[in-house]
Protein backbone atom coordinates (compact mmCIF):
# COMPACT_ATOMS: atom_id res chain seq x y z
CA UNK A 1 0.00 0.00 0.00
CA UNK A 2 1.49 3.26 -0.98
CA UNK A 3 0.41 6.96 -0.51
CA UNK A 4 -0.65 9.42 -2.46
CA UNK A 5 -1.19 12.98 -1.86
CA UNK A 6 -5.04 13.76 -2.02
CA UNK A 7 -7.13 17.09 -2.09
CA UNK A 8 -10.66 17.31 -1.05
CA UNK A 9 -13.37 19.70 -1.97
CA UNK A 10 -15.52 21.50 0.34
CA UNK A 11 -18.47 19.29 0.23
CA UNK A 12 -18.99 16.50 -1.44
CA UNK A 13 -22.73 14.18 -1.86
CA UNK A 14 -22.95 10.58 -1.45
CA UNK A 15 -24.69 8.28 -3.26
CA UNK A 16 -28.67 8.26 -2.57
CA UNK A 17 -28.66 4.74 -1.55
CA UNK A 18 -25.81 4.85 0.63
CA UNK A 19 -25.85 2.69 3.53
CA UNK A 20 -25.49 4.85 6.80
CA UNK A 21 -24.83 3.18 9.93
CA UNK A 22 -23.39 2.48 13.29
CA UNK A 23 -21.15 -0.16 14.83
CA UNK A 24 -21.55 -2.22 17.86
CA UNK A 25 -20.44 -5.98 19.44
CA UNK A 26 -22.26 -7.95 21.38
CA UNK A 27 -19.99 -8.60 24.87
CA UNK A 28 -18.94 -4.76 24.38
CA UNK A 29 -22.40 -3.45 25.24
CA UNK A 30 -24.98 -6.08 25.85
CA UNK A 31 -24.27 -7.18 29.52
CA UNK A 32 -26.38 -9.46 30.98
CA UNK A 33 -23.70 -11.65 30.83
CA UNK A 34 -25.66 -15.00 31.86
CA UNK A 35 -29.21 -14.51 31.66
CA UNK A 36 -31.21 -16.99 29.66
CA UNK A 37 -28.83 -19.78 29.11
CA UNK A 38 -25.98 -17.79 27.91
CA UNK A 39 -22.78 -19.84 29.01
CA UNK A 40 -19.42 -18.22 29.66
CA UNK A 41 -17.43 -16.43 26.99
CA UNK A 42 -13.77 -16.74 26.69
CA UNK A 43 -13.95 -12.87 27.21
CA UNK A 44 -16.22 -13.44 30.76
CA UNK A 45 -13.29 -15.80 31.80
CA UNK A 46 -10.38 -13.33 30.54
CA UNK A 47 -12.24 -10.00 32.76
CA UNK A 48 -12.05 -12.09 35.53
CA UNK A 49 -8.48 -13.29 35.30
CA UNK A 50 -6.46 -10.24 37.53
CA UNK A 51 -4.33 -7.74 35.41
CA UNK A 52 -5.71 -8.50 31.78
CA UNK A 53 -8.25 -5.06 31.77
CA UNK A 54 -6.65 -2.14 32.79
CA UNK A 55 -9.27 -0.98 34.80
CA UNK A 56 -10.52 -3.82 36.17
CA UNK A 57 -13.82 -3.82 34.84
CA UNK A 58 -15.45 -6.70 33.01
CA UNK A 59 -18.79 -6.95 30.77
CA UNK A 60 -21.30 -7.95 33.19
CA UNK A 61 -23.36 -4.85 32.81
CA UNK A 62 -21.65 -3.10 30.20
CA UNK A 63 -24.33 -1.23 28.58
CA UNK A 64 -27.09 -3.38 29.99
CA UNK A 65 -27.81 -3.27 26.29
CA UNK A 66 -29.85 -6.60 26.32
CA UNK A 67 -32.48 -4.81 28.69
CA UNK A 68 -33.11 -1.42 26.61
CA UNK A 69 -33.04 -2.64 23.18
CA UNK A 70 -36.06 -0.66 22.26
CA UNK A 71 -34.74 2.61 24.05
CA UNK A 72 -31.06 2.31 21.77
CA UNK A 73 -33.08 1.21 18.76
CA UNK A 74 -35.03 4.88 19.14
CA UNK A 75 -31.30 6.24 19.84
CA UNK A 76 -30.77 4.98 15.92
CA UNK A 77 -34.26 6.22 14.39
CA UNK A 78 -33.07 9.67 16.52
CA UNK A 79 -30.31 9.54 14.31
CA UNK A 80 -31.46 8.55 11.45
CA UNK A 81 -29.36 5.41 10.82
CA UNK A 82 -30.61 3.14 7.90
CA UNK A 83 -28.24 0.51 8.93
CA UNK A 84 -26.94 -0.79 12.12
CA UNK A 85 -24.19 -3.54 12.74
CA UNK A 86 -24.32 -5.62 15.75
CA UNK A 87 -22.79 -9.08 16.50
CA UNK A 88 -24.66 -12.16 17.81
CA UNK A 89 -22.79 -13.62 21.24
CA UNK A 90 -22.18 -17.71 20.19
CA UNK A 91 -22.19 -18.52 24.20
CA UNK A 92 -25.94 -17.08 24.18
CA UNK A 93 -26.67 -19.37 20.94
CA UNK A 94 -25.28 -22.52 21.67
CA UNK A 95 -24.09 -22.41 24.93
CA UNK A 96 -22.24 -25.66 24.83
CA UNK A 97 -20.38 -24.48 22.10
CA UNK A 98 -21.20 -27.03 20.03
CA UNK A 99 -25.24 -29.39 19.80
CA UNK A 100 -28.41 -27.96 21.70
CA UNK A 101 -29.21 -24.44 20.43
CA UNK A 102 -30.76 -21.94 23.33
CA UNK A 103 -33.69 -20.84 21.74
CA UNK A 104 -34.30 -18.34 24.42
CA UNK A 105 -30.55 -16.95 23.41
CA UNK A 106 -32.10 -16.30 19.77
CA UNK A 107 -35.31 -14.37 21.37
CA UNK A 108 -33.05 -11.83 21.84
CA UNK A 109 -31.57 -11.35 18.66
CA UNK A 110 -35.20 -12.09 16.92
CA UNK A 111 -36.71 -9.16 18.70
CA UNK A 112 -33.45 -6.73 18.26
CA UNK A 113 -34.12 -7.87 14.49
CA UNK A 114 -37.31 -7.10 14.82
CA UNK A 115 -37.30 -3.72 16.26
CA UNK A 116 -34.87 -2.50 13.71
CA UNK A 117 -37.15 -3.80 10.80
CA UNK A 118 -39.93 -2.04 12.45
CA UNK A 119 -37.53 1.62 12.39
CA UNK A 120 -36.58 0.76 8.88
CA UNK A 121 -32.71 -0.05 9.81
CA UNK A 122 -31.35 -2.83 7.89
CA UNK A 123 -29.61 -5.11 10.25
CA UNK A 124 -25.85 -6.56 9.91
CA UNK A 125 -24.95 -8.54 12.22
CA UNK A 126 -21.40 -10.20 12.86
CA UNK A 127 -21.39 -14.36 13.90
CA UNK A 128 -18.17 -13.63 15.75
CA UNK A 129 -17.07 -10.53 17.61
CA UNK A 130 -14.28 -12.35 19.73
CA UNK A 131 -16.32 -13.66 22.37
CA UNK A 132 -16.09 -17.80 22.27
CA UNK A 133 -17.79 -19.92 24.13
CA UNK A 134 -15.10 -20.83 27.04
CA UNK A 135 -16.06 -24.78 26.45
CA UNK A 136 -14.47 -24.25 23.29
CA UNK A 137 -11.54 -22.70 24.70
CA UNK A 138 -10.84 -25.26 26.76
CA UNK A 139 -10.77 -27.94 23.95
CA UNK A 140 -7.62 -25.57 22.00
CA UNK A 141 -10.19 -22.17 20.69
CA UNK A 142 -9.11 -21.24 17.78
CA UNK A 143 -5.89 -23.55 17.44
CA UNK A 144 -8.53 -26.53 17.12
CA UNK A 145 -10.04 -26.62 14.19
CA UNK A 146 -12.88 -28.26 15.20
CA UNK A 147 -13.60 -24.97 16.27
CA UNK A 148 -14.26 -23.77 12.79
CA UNK A 149 -16.59 -26.34 11.90
CA UNK A 150 -18.80 -25.73 15.02
CA UNK A 151 -18.80 -22.26 14.21
CA UNK A 152 -20.41 -23.21 10.97
CA UNK A 153 -22.99 -25.11 12.69
CA UNK A 154 -23.91 -21.96 15.41
CA UNK A 155 -23.66 -20.05 11.87
CA UNK A 156 -26.63 -22.24 10.44
CA UNK A 157 -28.99 -22.16 13.27
CA UNK A 158 -29.03 -18.17 13.25
CA UNK A 159 -29.77 -17.93 9.90
CA UNK A 160 -31.91 -20.96 10.26
CA UNK A 161 -33.76 -18.32 13.50
CA UNK A 162 -33.42 -15.02 11.92
CA UNK A 163 -32.93 -15.51 8.06
CA UNK A 164 -36.26 -14.97 7.13
CA UNK A 165 -35.78 -11.10 8.06
CA UNK A 166 -31.93 -11.09 8.34
CA UNK A 167 -30.30 -11.14 4.44
CA UNK A 168 -26.79 -9.83 5.05
CA UNK A 169 -24.53 -11.54 7.14
CA UNK A 170 -21.21 -11.20 7.93
CA UNK A 171 -19.09 -14.20 9.66
CA UNK A 172 -16.00 -12.87 11.39
CA UNK A 173 -14.31 -9.49 12.73
CA UNK A 174 -10.77 -9.10 12.49
CA UNK A 175 -9.22 -12.29 11.98
CA UNK A 176 -5.82 -10.62 12.53
CA UNK A 177 -7.11 -8.99 16.21
CA UNK A 178 -8.82 -12.59 17.16
CA UNK A 179 -5.33 -14.89 15.94
CA UNK A 180 -2.21 -12.55 17.29
CA UNK A 181 -3.75 -10.42 20.27
CA UNK A 182 -5.53 -13.63 21.33
CA UNK A 183 -2.63 -15.63 20.93
CA UNK A 184 0.68 -13.78 20.08
CA UNK A 185 0.62 -10.54 22.18
CA UNK A 186 -1.83 -12.23 24.58
CA UNK A 187 -3.05 -8.82 24.85
CA UNK A 188 -7.25 -9.95 24.15
CA UNK A 189 -8.85 -13.27 25.47
CA UNK A 190 -7.18 -16.07 25.76
CA UNK A 191 -4.15 -13.84 26.99
CA UNK A 192 -2.18 -16.57 25.12
CA UNK A 193 1.82 -15.77 23.49
CA UNK A 194 2.77 -18.61 21.32
CA UNK A 195 3.77 -17.84 17.79
CA UNK A 196 2.59 -21.33 16.20
CA UNK A 197 -0.78 -21.28 17.88
CA UNK A 198 -1.77 -17.58 16.44
CA UNK A 199 -0.50 -19.42 13.01
CA UNK A 200 -2.87 -22.03 13.09
CA UNK A 201 -5.47 -19.61 14.85
CA UNK A 202 -5.24 -17.17 12.04
CA UNK A 203 -5.86 -20.27 9.09
CA UNK A 204 -8.86 -21.73 11.43
CA UNK A 205 -10.30 -18.57 11.82
CA UNK A 206 -10.60 -17.64 8.02
CA UNK A 207 -11.63 -21.71 7.57
CA UNK A 208 -14.19 -20.99 9.51
CA UNK A 209 -15.24 -17.92 7.85
CA UNK A 210 -15.45 -20.23 4.59
CA UNK A 211 -17.11 -22.90 6.23
CA UNK A 212 -19.80 -20.64 7.82
CA UNK A 213 -20.42 -19.18 4.37
CA UNK A 214 -20.77 -21.53 2.54
CA UNK A 215 -23.33 -23.25 5.34
CA UNK A 216 -24.86 -20.30 4.81
CA UNK A 217 -25.08 -20.06 1.42
CA UNK A 218 -26.76 -24.03 1.82
CA UNK A 219 -29.64 -22.46 3.55
CA UNK A 220 -30.16 -18.91 2.07
CA UNK A 221 -28.66 -18.85 -1.37
CA UNK A 222 -29.62 -15.16 -2.08
CA UNK A 223 -28.21 -13.56 1.18
CA UNK A 224 -25.38 -11.54 1.16
CA UNK A 225 -22.19 -12.75 3.11
CA UNK A 226 -19.09 -11.02 4.20
CA UNK A 227 -16.19 -11.00 5.89
CA UNK A 228 -14.68 -7.74 7.96
CA UNK A 229 -10.96 -7.63 8.10
CA UNK A 230 -9.10 -4.70 10.10
CA UNK A 231 -6.34 -2.85 7.41
CA UNK A 232 -3.57 -0.71 9.03
CA UNK A 233 -1.48 0.66 6.40
CA UNK A 234 2.38 0.58 6.62
CA UNK A 235 4.28 3.58 6.18
CA UNK A 236 8.15 3.16 6.39
CA UNK A 237 10.61 5.60 8.29
CA UNK A 238 12.89 6.68 5.55
CA UNK A 239 13.66 4.50 2.15
CA UNK A 240 16.36 2.49 3.47
CA UNK A 241 16.23 -1.40 2.24
CA UNK A 242 15.78 -2.11 6.25
CA UNK A 243 12.40 -0.06 6.86
CA UNK A 244 11.19 -1.20 3.06
CA UNK A 245 11.50 -5.29 4.12
CA UNK A 246 9.84 -4.75 7.95
CA UNK A 247 7.38 -2.50 5.74
CA UNK A 248 6.62 -5.70 3.39
CA UNK A 249 6.98 -8.13 6.38
CA UNK A 250 4.69 -5.99 8.77
CA UNK A 251 2.15 -5.60 6.01
CA UNK A 252 2.00 -9.20 4.79
CA UNK A 253 1.33 -10.26 8.53
CA UNK A 254 -1.47 -7.72 9.50
CA UNK A 255 -2.76 -7.16 5.81
CA UNK A 256 -2.58 -9.43 3.01
CA UNK A 257 -2.63 -12.30 5.32
CA UNK A 258 -5.88 -11.77 5.41
CA UNK A 259 -7.02 -10.46 2.12
CA UNK A 260 -4.82 -12.67 -0.16
CA UNK A 261 -6.19 -15.94 0.77
CA UNK A 262 -9.94 -14.92 0.54
CA UNK A 263 -9.05 -13.22 -2.70
CA UNK A 264 -7.60 -16.58 -3.81
CA UNK A 265 -4.11 -16.26 -3.53
CA UNK A 266 -2.60 -18.24 -0.59
CA UNK A 267 -0.70 -16.86 2.51
CA UNK A 268 1.49 -14.02 1.60
CA UNK A 269 5.00 -16.09 0.72
CA UNK A 270 7.30 -13.71 2.33
CA UNK A 271 5.85 -13.45 5.45
CA UNK A 272 4.96 -17.56 5.59
CA UNK A 273 8.74 -18.01 4.79
CA UNK A 274 10.31 -15.39 7.43
CA UNK A 275 8.18 -17.11 10.16
CA UNK A 276 9.26 -20.58 9.21
CA UNK A 277 5.54 -21.37 9.07
CA UNK A 278 4.69 -24.54 7.05
CA UNK A 279 1.32 -24.40 6.76
CA UNK A 280 1.14 -28.11 8.19
CA UNK A 281 -2.81 -26.89 9.43
CA UNK A 282 -3.58 -25.99 5.81
CA UNK A 283 -5.33 -29.24 4.41
CA UNK A 284 -6.62 -29.76 0.95
CA UNK A 285 -9.29 -27.96 -0.03
CA UNK A 286 -8.95 -25.00 2.48
CA UNK A 287 -7.91 -22.19 0.55
CA UNK A 288 -10.68 -22.92 -2.14
CA UNK A 289 -13.39 -22.70 1.13
CA UNK A 290 -11.56 -19.50 2.64
CA UNK A 291 -11.76 -18.03 -1.33
CA UNK A 292 -15.53 -18.95 -2.00
CA UNK A 293 -16.71 -15.46 -3.25
CA UNK A 294 -18.05 -12.78 -1.07
CA UNK A 295 -20.83 -10.80 -1.22
CA UNK A 296 -19.20 -7.83 0.32
CA UNK A 297 -15.88 -7.11 1.80
CA UNK A 298 -15.88 -5.12 5.31
CA UNK A 299 -12.95 -2.98 6.02
CA UNK A 300 -12.03 -1.77 9.86
CA UNK A 301 -10.25 1.07 9.65
CA UNK A 302 -8.62 3.57 12.69
CA UNK A 303 -4.99 3.81 11.66
CA UNK A 304 -1.70 3.67 9.97
CA UNK A 305 1.54 2.62 11.25
CA UNK A 306 5.34 3.42 10.66
CA UNK A 307 7.76 1.05 10.37
CA UNK A 308 11.34 1.82 10.57
CA UNK A 309 14.69 0.44 10.35
CA UNK A 310 15.65 0.76 13.74
CA UNK A 311 13.37 0.27 16.64
CA UNK A 312 11.94 3.52 18.03
CA UNK A 313 12.57 5.96 14.93
CA UNK A 314 9.48 8.18 14.56
CA UNK A 315 7.84 8.97 10.78
CA UNK A 316 6.48 12.43 10.73
CA UNK A 317 3.25 11.75 12.54
CA UNK A 318 0.09 13.69 12.84
CA UNK A 319 -2.11 14.02 15.93
CA UNK A 320 -3.57 11.48 17.81
CA UNK A 321 -7.07 10.53 19.19
CA UNK A 322 -6.97 9.11 23.07
CA UNK A 323 -5.78 5.65 22.35
CA UNK A 324 -2.62 7.29 21.11
CA UNK A 325 -3.22 6.11 17.01
CA UNK A 326 -2.54 8.98 14.83
CA UNK A 327 -4.80 10.81 12.67
CA UNK A 328 -4.15 10.23 9.27
CA UNK A 329 -7.48 9.50 6.56
CA UNK A 330 -5.61 10.22 3.50
CA UNK A 331 -4.39 6.42 4.69
CA UNK A 332 -7.74 5.35 3.98
CA UNK A 333 -8.55 6.99 0.70
CA UNK A 334 -5.63 4.86 -0.14
CA UNK A 335 -6.65 1.45 1.31
CA UNK A 336 -9.52 1.91 -1.15
CA UNK A 337 -8.31 2.15 -3.98
CA UNK A 338 -5.58 -0.47 -3.29
CA UNK A 339 -8.19 -2.95 -2.01
CA UNK A 340 -9.99 -2.41 -5.93
CA UNK A 341 -7.34 -2.19 -8.06
CA UNK A 342 -5.61 -5.10 -6.51
CA UNK A 343 -8.72 -7.48 -5.75
CA UNK A 344 -11.91 -8.24 -7.43
CA UNK A 345 -14.45 -8.04 -4.31
CA UNK A 346 -17.92 -7.24 -5.83
CA UNK A 347 -18.34 -4.51 -3.20
CA UNK A 348 -16.87 -2.58 -0.69
CA UNK A 349 -18.71 -1.59 3.29
CA UNK A 350 -16.42 0.47 5.54
CA UNK A 351 -17.60 -1.82 8.77
CA UNK A 352 -15.71 0.39 11.26
CA UNK A 353 -14.14 3.55 11.68
CA UNK A 354 -14.65 6.16 14.37
CA UNK A 355 -12.11 7.16 17.01
CA UNK A 356 -11.93 7.42 21.27
CA UNK A 357 -11.42 11.22 22.12
CA UNK A 358 -10.96 12.73 25.70
CA UNK A 359 -14.45 14.18 25.38
CA UNK A 360 -13.78 16.61 28.25
CA UNK A 361 -15.57 20.03 26.53
CA UNK A 362 -19.61 20.39 26.84
CA UNK A 363 -21.52 23.16 25.67
CA UNK A 364 -23.91 25.08 28.07
CA UNK A 365 -26.48 22.68 28.29
CA UNK A 366 -24.04 19.74 28.94
CA UNK A 367 -23.82 17.59 25.44
CA UNK A 368 -20.66 16.10 24.88
CA UNK A 369 -18.77 18.56 22.27
CA UNK A 370 -16.58 16.52 20.54
CA UNK A 371 -15.16 18.61 17.68
CA UNK A 372 -12.24 16.24 17.34
CA UNK A 373 -14.28 13.61 16.44
CA UNK A 374 -16.11 15.33 14.43
CA UNK A 375 -13.02 16.54 12.28
CA UNK A 376 -11.78 12.87 12.62
CA UNK A 377 -15.23 11.38 10.66
CA UNK A 378 -15.42 13.98 8.47
CA UNK A 379 -11.55 13.56 7.57
CA UNK A 380 -12.46 10.12 6.81
CA UNK A 381 -15.62 10.04 4.98
CA UNK A 382 -14.18 12.64 2.74
CA UNK A 383 -11.78 10.08 2.18
CA UNK A 384 -14.57 7.54 1.31
CA UNK A 385 -16.39 10.09 -0.88
CA UNK A 386 -13.40 10.82 -3.17
CA UNK A 387 -13.12 7.34 -3.66
CA UNK A 388 -16.67 6.62 -4.57
CA UNK A 389 -16.07 9.39 -7.13
CA UNK A 390 -13.52 7.49 -8.12
CA UNK A 391 -15.55 4.34 -9.11
CA UNK A 392 -14.73 2.56 -6.07
CA UNK A 393 -17.67 0.41 -5.17
CA UNK A 394 -18.29 1.53 -1.24
CA UNK A 395 -22.18 0.18 -0.32
CA UNK A 396 -21.63 2.15 2.89
CA UNK A 397 -20.42 3.03 6.39
CA UNK A 398 -20.51 2.31 9.92
CA UNK A 399 -19.53 4.69 12.47
CA UNK A 400 -17.80 2.87 15.65
CA UNK A 401 -19.24 2.89 18.05
CA UNK A 402 -22.74 4.03 18.74
CA UNK A 403 -22.21 3.96 22.42
CA UNK A 404 -19.59 4.64 24.84
CA UNK A 405 -18.47 1.10 25.27
CA UNK A 406 -16.48 -1.67 27.11
CA UNK A 407 -12.86 -1.52 24.71
CA UNK A 408 -11.37 -4.95 25.88
CA UNK A 409 -8.05 -4.43 27.37
CA UNK A 410 -8.60 -0.91 27.79
CA UNK A 411 -11.75 -1.28 29.84
CA UNK A 412 -14.52 1.79 29.99
CA UNK A 413 -11.54 4.74 29.75
CA UNK A 414 -11.66 4.97 26.12
CA UNK A 415 -14.76 6.94 24.60
CA UNK A 416 -15.64 5.74 21.29
CA UNK A 417 -19.37 6.11 21.22
CA UNK A 418 -21.33 9.34 19.23
CA UNK A 419 -23.54 8.77 21.92
CA UNK A 420 -22.47 9.43 25.67
CA UNK A 421 -23.23 6.48 28.32
CA UNK A 422 -23.14 7.95 31.74
CA UNK A 423 -21.28 5.00 33.46
CA UNK A 424 -23.52 5.02 36.53
CA UNK A 425 -27.28 5.65 35.15
CA UNK A 426 -25.69 4.19 31.33
CA UNK A 427 -28.12 7.38 30.36
CA UNK A 428 -27.64 7.65 26.76
CA UNK A 429 -27.09 11.22 25.13
CA UNK A 430 -25.89 12.03 21.75
CA UNK A 431 -22.37 14.05 21.79
CA UNK A 432 -22.13 17.03 19.14
CA UNK A 433 -20.78 13.68 16.56
CA UNK A 434 -24.07 11.92 16.66
CA UNK A 435 -25.99 15.42 15.63
CA UNK A 436 -23.38 16.03 13.11
CA UNK A 437 -23.65 12.47 11.35
CA UNK A 438 -27.37 12.76 11.86
CA UNK A 439 -27.48 16.21 9.53
CA UNK A 440 -24.68 13.99 7.34
CA UNK A 441 -27.33 11.41 6.70
CA UNK A 442 -30.35 13.65 6.00
CA UNK A 443 -28.75 15.67 3.55
CA UNK A 444 -26.32 13.00 1.89
CA UNK A 445 -23.88 15.50 1.74
CA UNK A 446 -20.80 16.31 3.88
CA UNK A 447 -21.68 20.50 5.31
CA UNK A 448 -19.14 22.41 3.95
CA UNK A 449 -18.54 24.38 7.70
C1 LIG B 1 -11.81 -2.77 16.60
C2 LIG B 1 -12.84 -3.70 17.18
C3 LIG B 1 -13.93 -3.00 17.95
C4 LIG B 1 -13.38 -1.84 18.77
C5 LIG B 1 -12.55 -0.94 17.91
C6 LIG B 1 -12.02 0.28 18.62
O1 LIG B 1 -10.61 -3.46 16.44
O2 LIG B 1 -13.44 -4.46 16.16
O3 LIG B 1 -14.56 -3.96 18.76
O4 LIG B 1 -12.70 -2.31 19.84
O5 LIG B 1 -11.48 -1.66 17.37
Amino acid sequence: MTESASTTPASRAFPTDFVWGAATSSFQIEGASDADGKSESIWDRFCATPGTIIDGTDGTRACDHYNRVADDVALMVDLGLTAYRFSIAWPRVVPGGTGEVNAAGLDFYDRLVDELLAAGITPYPTLYHWDLPQVLQDQGGWTNRATAEAFADYAAATVRRLGDRVTRWTTVNEPYVIANLGYLTGEHAPGHRDLNEALAASHNVLLAHGMALRAIKEIEPSHEVGIVINFTPVTPVGDSPFARERQQIVNEFENRWYSDPLAGRGYPAFATERLGWDQAEVLPGDLELIAQPVDFFGINFYTRKFVAAIDGERGDRGDETAMGWEIHPPALGDLLRFLDDEYDFPKLLITENGAAMPDTERDADGRVADHDRIAYLRGHLEQVAGAIEQGVPIEGYFAWSLLDNFEWAWGYGPKFGIVEVDPDSLERRPKRSALWYADLIRSGSLPTD
